[in-house]
C-alpha cells in the first residue's frame, strides 16, 4: 500500500513535470516540407533553422492539426542586412476557403526595424491586416510568438504582451475560424518585390545565406484525429490554464493597448482610403 503510493506520488510529479517543461521536440511535431536540405532540425530537436538563398527559402508544417490552442513558438529573425526576406509563421487549413492567422516577420535593411505583418482569414477571405514594430531587435535573441485561438477570440502575443484581440462577430454575420482544423506552417522566403519598404529594397544576395531559427515550441490545443478533436496538452487538459475560455484581463488589455499605442503602424480598421464604402463591420465593435 505504502509503496504504491509512493511509485504513484513518483510517477504523478514525474508526469507532471513532464507536462510542464513540455517543450515539444521539432521532431516529434514538425515535418520539412521544402528547401532541399535548407530547412534543419537539430540538437536532437530541441532547435530548427530555415535558411534562404538565392536558389530557394525553406520551410516546415506541423505535424498534427489543430482546432483550437494556445500555440508559443520562440522565433529568432534573419540578422543584419535581411531586407526583402519574410518569415511566416501561421496557422492554415488551406484550401479555397481557408481559415488562416498569421504572423509574418518583413525584414529591413541593417538598423531599421523589422515590420510584424498579422492577419486572420475566415473562409478565405483576410484583408485584416495590422502591423506593428518591436520594442526590441528580434534578430538579437529568441523571444516567444503566441497565439491563443479558442471559440471566442484570437489573440496575437509577442513576450506575453498581447498585441492584437480578433473576436467573434459570428452574432454580427462575421465569420470566425472555428469549423476547420489547421496545421502550423512557418517558411522563409524571398519577398523583395513587396516586403521592404513597398518592394524598393531589394535582397542583398551577398549576404546569403539568411537563417531564422526556433526553439521550445509549445502547444495547449485541441489536436484534430480522424473527425474529432482532443484537447490539453498531450492527452491532459493542462492544469490552472483555462485557455479555452480565456479572455483578455483589464492588465492584459491596458498592454494591448500600450502596443497598439507605441509599436502599431499600420491598422486596416484605420484605413479609411482602402476602404471608401465604410470599414469592415468588425472594425467598429473592436473597442
Ligand atoms: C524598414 O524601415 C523603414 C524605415 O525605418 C520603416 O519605415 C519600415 O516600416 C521598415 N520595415 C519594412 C518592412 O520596410
Amino acid at each position: 500500500m505504502a509503496t504504491s503510493k509512493i511509485v504513484f506520488i513518483t510517477l504523478f510529479f514525474s508526469l507532471a513535470s513532464i507536462i510542464a517543461n513540455s517543450k515539444a521536440n521539432f521532431n516529434d511535431e514538425f515535418t520539412i516540407t521544402w528547401g532541399d536540405g535548407r530547412g534543419k532540425v537539430l540538437n536532437s530537436g530541441d532547435d530548427l533553422t530555415l535558411s534562404l538563398d538565392k536558389a530557394s527559402g525553406s520551410g516546415f508544417q506541423s505535424k498534427n492539426e489543430y482546432l483550437f490552442g494556445k500555440i508559443d513558438m520562440q522565433l529568432k529573425l534573419v540578422p543584419g542586412n535581411s531586407a526583402g526576406t519574410v518569415t511566416a509563421y501561421y496557422l492554415s487549413s488551406m484550401g479555397n476557403t481557408h481559415d488562416e492567422i498569421d504572423f509574418e516577420f518583413l525584414g529591413n535593411v541593417s538598423g531599421q526595424p523589422y515590420t510584424l505583418h498579422t492577419n486572420v482569414f475566415a473562409q478565405g477571405k483576410g484583408n485584416r491586416e495590422k502591423q506593428f514594430h518591436l520594442w526590441f531587435d528580434p534578430t538579437k535573441d529568441f523571444h516567444t510568438y503566441s497565439i491563443l485561438w479558442n471559440p471566442q477570440r484570437i489573440v496575437f502575443s509577442v513576450d506575453g504582451i498581447p498585441i492584437r484581440e480578433h473576436k467573434n462577430m459570428e452574432s454580427k454575420g462575421i465569420p470566425f475560424p472555428k469549423n476547420q482544423p489547421m496545421r502550423i506552417y512557418s517558411s522563409l522566403w524571398n519577398a523583395d518585390d513587396w516586403a521592404t519598404q513597398g518592394g524598393r529594397v531589394k535582397t542583398d544576395w551577398a549576404q546569403a545565406p539568411f537563417t531564422s531559427s526556433y526553439r521550445n515550441f509549445k502547444a495547449d490545443a485541441c489536436i484534430w484525429t480522424s473527425g474529432s478533436s482532443s484537447c490539453g496538452s498531450g492527452s491532459k487538459p493542462a492544469s490552472g490554464s483555462n485557455w479555452l475560455t480565456q479572455e483578455l484581463d483589464s492588465a492584459s488589455l491596458g498592454r494591448m493597448r500600450w502596443a497598439e499605442k507605441n509599436y502599431m503602424v499600420y491598422n486596416y480598421c484605420a484605413d479609411l482610403q482602402r476602404f471608401p464604402q465604410g470599414l469592415p463591420t468588425e472594425c467598429s465593435a473592436t473597442d
